[in-house]
Order: structure tokens, then sequence, then C-alpha cells
């Protein structure tokens, strides 16, 4: 039996980073540790945001930087929402975004999602119908959504943005699963009240290293001004970011061997009597089990090392949110949850 910890809980990747981000830290320069960094004097915000702006076609003054995904949401509500004023959610979402609405005293709505056989999906429909009728400030839009881990198709995301003219919509895309960004500018340039905000921390490997970055339209320049950082961002982090957004062929890899578990999972947890296992498009995926089972199976993966996610959301109460580790990692998830059920906790 195990006795190390693998924590399966938080949508990290555990895989880790590529290996040119620690050849980065290894041979780090001290004296960016120092300074405030210079780009400014190359007319440019930071060496990362005109990297982005260079991989994705969008203008380096739309391409803004935070503290990760989690720092930029927070800003954007603190920036645009009001006392009272509403801001729309899915109804399974992360818990996050009614969080910060609630801190600048602003209202969460959810609009709602629908559960087909094996996949969560949005409810185009749905979705512009609860517009039409809150009349929000903002609307907050995940793709992939967490914890669901379903997707908006390109089409449909393009059609529903559209309606929600309005509004500022913010669409979340911290687990962009391949690291595409080919469709970021068209959207950027189409809808000027639109932003889309992704991470290093999922698809990159760096939770730790706490960079998110967003694209906007080009009527955010409010948020543009309030969220820049005169003088500059980590230096360190950045060069990292850099280092992995030079390793492709890891991140497909590793990628690679997630996508493939995934279908473990589907076929080897989707048998077990009683079980639900959605598809997912993200670094994650949701199952939902017997009510009955979800203590003594926590307790019982407890024992071996192993942590995952049991909700205890009023809609998700009997759901466990499962983080792609490793091959092996994943591997032992499934072996241990079948030993569960072969009698082993008897
Ligand atoms: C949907 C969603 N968005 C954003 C984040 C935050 O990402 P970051 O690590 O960049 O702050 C998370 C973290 O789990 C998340 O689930």
């Amino acid at each position: 039996m195990s006795t190390k910890t693998i924590y399966l809980d938080r949508n990290e990747n555990n895989y880790g980073p590529a290996p040119a981000c620690f050849a980065v830290l290894k041979n780090a320069d001290l004296s960016d540790l120092s300074w405030y960094d210079r780009s400014f004097t190359s007319g440019i915000k930071s060496i990362l945001s005109a990297r982005i702006a260079r991989d994705t076609g969008v203008d380096e003054s739309r391409v803004l930087l935070g503290y990760g995904a989690e720092n930029i949401l927070k800003q954007t509500v603190q920036c645009y929402l009001r006392k009272d004023a509403k801001l729309l959610v899915p109804a399974y979402s992360w818990w996050y975004y009614k969080l910060i609405a609630s801190e600048v005293g602003g209202v969460s709505v959810e609009y709602p999602l629908t559960i087909g056989r094996d996949r969560f999906c949005y409810d185009l429909q749905g979705m512009m119908e609860v517009y039409r009728r809150e009349k929000p400030a903002m609307v907050f839009v995940s793709t992939p959504n967490n914890p669901t881990g379903n997707a908006l198709a390109l089409p449909d995301l393009k059609r529903v943005l559209a309606t929600f003219n309005d509004a500022i919509v913010v669409m979340d895309e911290a687990y962009a699963y391949h690291g595409t960004v080919d469709y970021i500018k068209d959207l950027v340039d189409a809808l000027p009240n639109l932003l889309i905000v992704r991470t290093f921390s999922k698809y990159y490997a760096l939770a730790g290293m706490r960079i998110g970055f967003a694209f906007m339209g080009a009527n955010l320049t409010a948020l543009s001004q309030y969220i820049n950082r005169y003088l500059g961002y980590h230096r360190l982090s950045e060069e990292v970011a850099l280092a992995a957004l030079d390793s492709p062929e890891y991140y497909r890899e590793i990628t690679g061997y997630m996508t493939e578990d995934k279908e473990a999972y589907y076929a080897e947890l989707g048998s077990i009597p009683g079980w639900r296992v959605f598809k997912s498009e993200a670094n994650f995926i949701l199952t939902e089990i017997p009510f009955r089972d979800k203590e003594p199976l926590q307790a019982f993966l407890k024992e071996r090392g192993l942590i995952l996610k049991f909700m205890n959301e009023p809609l998700l109460n009997s759901h466990i949110r499962i983080t792609l580790g490793t091959r092996e990692e994943n591997r032992m998830v499934i072996d241990a949850i079948k030993a569960y059920y072969a009698g082993e906790h008897a």
C-alpha cells in the first residue's frame, strides 16, 4: 500500500512543467530578483505579454497578465461589477465566481446546463433566455467548465457570445486542454466587450508560479488600466513561462497520455454498477456515484494516499471530480476504486 499522498483534487498537472522550465530556474540571474523589469524601454509591457501577443496575433496592448487567472477574474469583477448588478454564471461552476461577485455586492444568477447520458452540455437557448430576462452587467462562460468538464464548440460559442453584446463577457479558458490559440484574435476583434482568460497553471503545469493571462476586446481599456503593473511583473515567472511556451512537444506528449487515460476512466469506472462518468474536455473528469458509497470510498482511498475531490455542493453531492494524474497515478486510482467494490473494504 502506498504511503505517499497523491493529490488529484485541485486540477493541477502532476506531470510537472517541461524540463526547460527547471533549466531557467537553475540558471537564473539573481539580478532579476533585485531590479524591476525594464521591458518598457523596448516599447513593450513585458517579455511574456509580447511573446503571447506574437503567438496569437493579438496586439500586446490587449494582452493582460495577472497573478493566476484567479487574480484576473477578481480584478475584472472589481473593475466592472457594481453593487446590486447581476453576474450570470453557469449553474454548475467554480464556486469562486459567486464569491468575487458577492465581495463587490453583486448578485450571481445561474444559467442552466443540461445533463445528457454521458456529458453535461451548455443549454444555449436557456442561457439566452436568462440573459434577456436578467439583463446582467457581466456574464461568465467557462469552457471547459469546472467541475463538469464540458466545453462550448466554437460555432456555438460565437453565436451565444454575439447575443450578449450589452454585457461584459468573461470567457474562462483556464482548462484550454490543447493549448490552442488560433481563434482568440478573431473573437476579441469581433467582440469588443469580451475578455478571454487563460493560465499557465493547468496545461503548462505551472500552478505554483501563479501566471494568468487574458485577451481583451477593444472596449475594455478601463480594465487594462486597472490591471496594469507599472513596475512590471514577476521576472523569473515570465522566463519560466517562456520556456514552457518553447516546449510544445513536451506538453503535447503529456496531454496525449492524459487523453488516453481519460478513455480508461470512462471504460473502467463507467462499468461499475451505479456509476456515471461524464465526458470531459479538461484535465479532470466528473463522476456520479451511489451516495451511500461516498464516505466509505473517500476514507478507503485516503488510507491508500489517494486524495480526490468528493463534491459537497447542493447540485453535485454524490459526485467525485478526479484530476487526471500521471499514467501510474491514474492506474492506482482505477485499481483502488475497483478493489473497493471487489470487497476489500468489507
Ligand atoms: C475554472 C477555473 N478558472 C480559473 C482557475 C484559476 O487558475 P489560476 O491557477 O491561474 O489562478 C481555476 C483553478 O482551479 C479554475 O478551476
